[in-house]
């Protein structure tokens, strides 16, 4: 039999998803899952380090974890969970722990970028920054290796962190497997497999409302499960230019065409390319047709969406049906990392 590559990622639940998640890491990671055997899990552990409340921490992970199914993950096909089900992860985290240099992890970006705003601010430099955030990337790097992963599909800024599981898994290797021997293959398998970061580069950025990247921290998404009058409303108000009705437009500098492109067939694009050129369509009929082919591309999912956030217990049934999948893979690693550490007397 011939096994099929490893992709996993996490996904932070830490807040609501819009197309910009949809079209930049959810659509591309769903077919990254047609070619590898594919673990994608609810990262909530790390949401913790910022979520405090909660009622918002539970309600996040089910509109999540809802949002990646009802946009066409197939729980049978890949093993979907969340990370707190997974108890290995955290004996992991603890071995991997004695294995990272704290040096490492002072040249995390998001440590080093928490630092510097205090800095600037003049505070103290590690005010309101938890332990948690500075060991985030042990605890990702856990999640990585435990699961023999070869590739890890992320966004550009969560490259470094793969990179980091990298180097740690590359210090236990040698550690307990030595440099010649690891270099020649003598054995059967590393003792924990190096990942590679996975960055789509095709995936173009979504633009927001205020034609800025859409993101959260902007305030200018569509989010995904949009009710259809809230979508029109959101469509309604993209900040356009004041070129008049009858003006011809340019469709590539136009953020109602960008969007547009993200939902129409290569057909209704070049239709709707040649209308601006053309002259004669205002921004409102641009508006009305971006609207028509994000609802037709939006209903069904947000409809799934709904059926899922209608019936939790369904919804949490199917991820503690992908932990059971996950765990065994999870304690074969640790009991293999065990062995090697000679803290396995079983
Ligand atoms: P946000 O910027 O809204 O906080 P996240 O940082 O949580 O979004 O992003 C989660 C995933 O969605 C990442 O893989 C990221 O690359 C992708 N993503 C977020 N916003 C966009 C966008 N506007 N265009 C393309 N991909 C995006
Ligand atoms: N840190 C990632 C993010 O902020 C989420 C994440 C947690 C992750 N564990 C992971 C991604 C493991 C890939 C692999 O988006």
């Amino acid at each position: 039999m011939i096994m099929k590559k490893v992709a996993l990622t996490g996904i932070k639940p830490t807040g609501i998803l819009h197309i910009g998640n949809y079209f930049g890491a959810i659509k591309p990671a769903l077919e990254l899952a047609k070619e590898y055997d594919a673990r994608y899990f609810i990262a909530d552990y790390h949401a913790l380090n910022t979520m405090k409340d909660p009622k918002e921490l539970s309600a996040t992970i089910r509109q999540v974890a809802a949002g990646w199914l009802s946009s066409g993950l197939d729980p049978e096909k890949v093993i979907f969970y969340r990370q707190s089900s997974i108890p290995e992860t955290f004996e992991l985290t603890t071995i991997l722990m004695a294995f990272t240099a704290k040096g490492l992890m002072n040249r995390a970006h998001a440590y080093k970028a928490a630092v510097q705003e205090n800095t600037e601010k003049g505070d103290d430099p590690d005010g309101g920054i938890n332990m948690g955030l500075f060991t985030y990337p042990v605890l990702m790097a856990a999640d990585i290796l435990l699961f023999d992963s070869d590739v890890v599909p992320v966004g550009k800024d969560q490259v470094q962190h793969v990179e980091m599981a990298q180097d740690i898994a590359q210090s236990l290797n040698y550690n307990y497997q030595g440099e010649r021997e690891f270099s020649e293959r003598q054995f059967s398998r590393e003792l924990l497999r190096l990942p590679r970061a996975a960055v789509q580069e095709n995936v173009a950025v979504v633009p927001g409302l205020d034609g800025r990247k859409m993101s959260k921290s902007y305030g200018n998404v569509i989010p995904l499960f949009a009710p259809e009058k809230e979508l029109r409303k959101l469509i309604m108000r993209i900040v356009t230019n004041s070129q008049g009705v009858d003006e011809p437009k340019d469709p590539d500098t136009s953020q109602i065409y960008l969007l547009y492109k993200l939902f129409a067939t290569g057909e209704e694009q070049a239709s709707l390319a040649k209308r601006y050129r053309q002259g004669g369509m205002g921004w409102g009929e641009a508006k009305e047709a971006l609207f028509a082919a994000a609802n037709r591309t939006l209903a069904p999912i947000r409809e799934k969406f709904d059926a899922l956030m209608a019936d939790p217990k369904k919804l949490d049934a199917i991820l503690e049906e992908g932990a059971e999948k996950a765990r065994p893979i999870a304690a074969a690693t640790v009991a293999r990392v065990r062995k090697a550490a000679g803290i396995d007397f079983s």
